[in-house]
């Protein structure tokens, strides 16, 4: 969470620098990124290259052998001996030679933990501003996410100043106006039903604007998707930048359509206050499904 103590001109370049540690994780809700986090880390593919982030695996190595090679390592990082030299014979049908490096924090940790792992969604807001650059920072990043055939349907309307976000309040849910009024920045998030009509250009390779404006259920099932999955890319890229993103659907979307939309035909979708919390949440985390009651692995 961003506290409103500290409140630059700009919050933008604070902002877009991840910082090597959080608040949150020096307070110790992040997991821990030793050495047993950085094992069970990603394989990643460089080249005739595997790297896990904490040791080289020797080219050629499938993948059942850089798991293996992952566990030996692990476990020899983890035991009394780490530092001395690991393994050298074939062990579990790795090849020898593996060398043991320094275990490192995994790299992605921070950024994890910005988007997801501490974030939370705010009940109330300071006082501390977002720059317009923020904001145009803010779509350059969202605009970069996928969208089907690129079809890119979103449409994003800033509401910066108070009296813009106090028109918004007679379509708002009671429980909404704080949260609406005190932000800095209230997003509609909203989406082109003819968001078709620039397909020759976001996809020339293939003439969908056709096919689009021929089947309006297609359509508006492809804008509502599309323009949602952007408004979730909206909320991540914000985290990211450092900024705290309140989701709403609690108002009436036809209210909002004739107050903001009407010149454009765009429909809304959903609202995302953004700013900076005011306070940590009083509350703890709601519970969220495990993986084997939201997952099924085939
Ligand atoms: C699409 C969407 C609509 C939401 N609508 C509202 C809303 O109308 N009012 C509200 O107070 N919170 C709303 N929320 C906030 C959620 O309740 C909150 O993000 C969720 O409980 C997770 O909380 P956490 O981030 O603190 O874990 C909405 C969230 C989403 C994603």
């Amino acid at each position: 969470m961003s506290g409103a103590a500290t409140a630059p001109d700009t919050d933008l370049p604070q902002a877009a620098t991840i910082p090597a540690t959080t608040p949150a994780m020096t307070q110790g809700t992040s997991p821990p990124s030793g050495p047993a986090a950085s094992v069970e880390g990603a394989v990643h593919l460089e080249g005739d290259r595997v790297s896990d982030g904490a040791a080289d695996i020797p080219a050629g190595t499938t993948p059942a052998e850089g798991a293996a090679w992952e566990r030996v390592v692990g476990e020899h990082a983890l035991d009394e001996h780490a530092g001395t030299e690991p393994p050298t014979e074939h062990v579990d049908g790795v090849p020898g030679g593996a060398r043991l490096a320094v275990p490192e924090p995994d790299p992605a940790e921070p950024a994890l933990a910005l988007a997801f792992r501490d974030a939370r969604t705010p009940r109330r807001w300071s006082a501390r501003p977002v720059a317009d650059e923020t904001l145009r920072t803010l779509y350059d990043l969202v605009r970069l996410g996928p969208t089907s055939a690129n079809c890119s349907p979103a449409r994003f309307v800033f509401l910066r100043s108070r009296q813009a976000r106090e028109r918004l309040v007679p379509a708002l849910s009671t429980g909404n106006v704080e949260l609406v009024l005190d932000a800095a920045v209230t997003v509609i998030v909203a989406h082109d039903p003819l968001f078709f009509e620039q397909m020759p250009r976001l996809w020339p390779a293939a003439e969908l604007r056709s096919w689009f404006a021929a089947d309006a259920a297609l359509a508006d099932e492809t804008a509502l998707r599309n323009g949602t999955l952007q408004g979730g890319y909206l909320i991540i890229a914000a985290r990211l930048l450092g900024l705290d993103a309140a989701p709403m659907s609690g108002f009436d979307n036809s209210r909002v359509d004739d107050l903001f939309l009407s010149g454009q035909g765009w429909r809304s979708n959903f609202l995302v206050s953004l700013g900076h919390a005011a306070e940590a949440p009083d509350r703890p985390r709601a519970p969220r499904l495990a993986f084997d009651e939201a997952c099924l692995l085939l």
